[in-house]
């Protein structure tokens, strides 16, 4: 604990904390002794879990209302950022679900700010500042849906495909420089966001997210990317590595039928 705060802190920032992941994001780092800032649309929601864990866990905590997908809202909010932060966490998503043909362009368009974008300008804008130090981490969320194309979440999945590759690289990059990043390509994770589109049973291998949470950190460190939970590791081999590539998309397109 005492490493991971001297390596990664004393700030770390969460993008898209108000819930599910990031909130269990936010736990697991207060846990281990950094001090937080806290980025969603959502104050309220921000300020309540920020509340909790400064009782529990004696440490500081900012709140930021930001909309991940304008940059310049994220540029202005860096430029004027004091804190030492050593580790960043890009957590938050915009995942519409629906076949391509369906989704509005405005919205397909949105993905790419969200996801592409954002996480992008942030590792670039805090990795400026780690590198100065010489230390600090970057953990990119990405998912197992970003290991082949996958029908009615397709923009999304290739997003998080952008996300893995480029934590692959910056992996080795900055790796000489003491920053460590890590992609953690999740499978099914019990968030309200998730749970919200499902309209049958939860998939095998669904985690509780402080369990993806912790396994996450626990990665830092120790490759360019981690798939928490062991049926999800075996979903990656199968899909990734074992099945003609047909086969695999075939799969996730009988997978995200029933997602809405
Ligand atoms: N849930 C799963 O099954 C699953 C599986 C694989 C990978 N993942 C990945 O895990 C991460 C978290 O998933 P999740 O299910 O916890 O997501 P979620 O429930 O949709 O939560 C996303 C978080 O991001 C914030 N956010 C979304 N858009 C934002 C924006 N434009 N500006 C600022 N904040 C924004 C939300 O807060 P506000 O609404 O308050 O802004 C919320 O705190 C995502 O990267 C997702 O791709 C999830």
């Amino acid at each position: 604990m005492q490493d991971f705060k001297t390596k990664y802190g004393p700030w770390a920032l969460v993008a898209g904390a108000s819930e599910g992941l990031g909130a269990a994001f936010a736990e697991a780092l207060a846990k281990r002794g950094l001090n937080l800032i806290l980025l969603a649309r959502r104050r309220e929601k921000l300020e309540a879990l920020a509340a909790g864990l400064r009782v529990r866990f004696s440490v500081s905590i900012r709140c930021h209302a930001l909309d991940l997908a304008d940059q310049v809202q994220i540029k202005t909010f860096v430029a004027q950022l004091e804190p030492d932060v050593g580790l960043l966490v890009y957590n938050a998503a915009y995942a519409p679900i629906g076949y391509f043909e369906h989704i509005p362009v405005d919205e397909l368009l949105k993905i790419v700010d969200v996801n592409i974008k954002a996480p992008l300008l942030l590792s670039k804008l805090l990795s400026t500042r780690m590198l100065q130090k010489q230390r600090g981490g970057i953990v990119l969320m990405s998912s197992l849906a970003g290991t082949q194309g996958s029908p009615k979440i397709a923009t999304y999945a290739a997003s998080k495909a952008f996300n893995t590759i480029l934590a692959e690289g910056l992996w080795k990059e900055l790796q000489r420089h003491g920053i460590d990043v890590v992609a953690s390509c999740a499978g099914a994770i019990r968030t309200p966001g998730y749970q919200q589109a499902i309209t049958t049973k939860e998939a095998p291998g669904t985690l509780h997210p402080l369990q993806v949470a912790e396994q996450t950190l626990n990665a830092l460190g120790r490759g360019p990317t981690v798939v928490p939970g062991l049926t999800n590791k075996i979903a990656r081999f199968l899909m990734g590595r074992l099945l003609p590539r047909k086969l695999a998309i075939s799969i996730m397109d009988n997978n995200t039928k029933d997602l809405s």
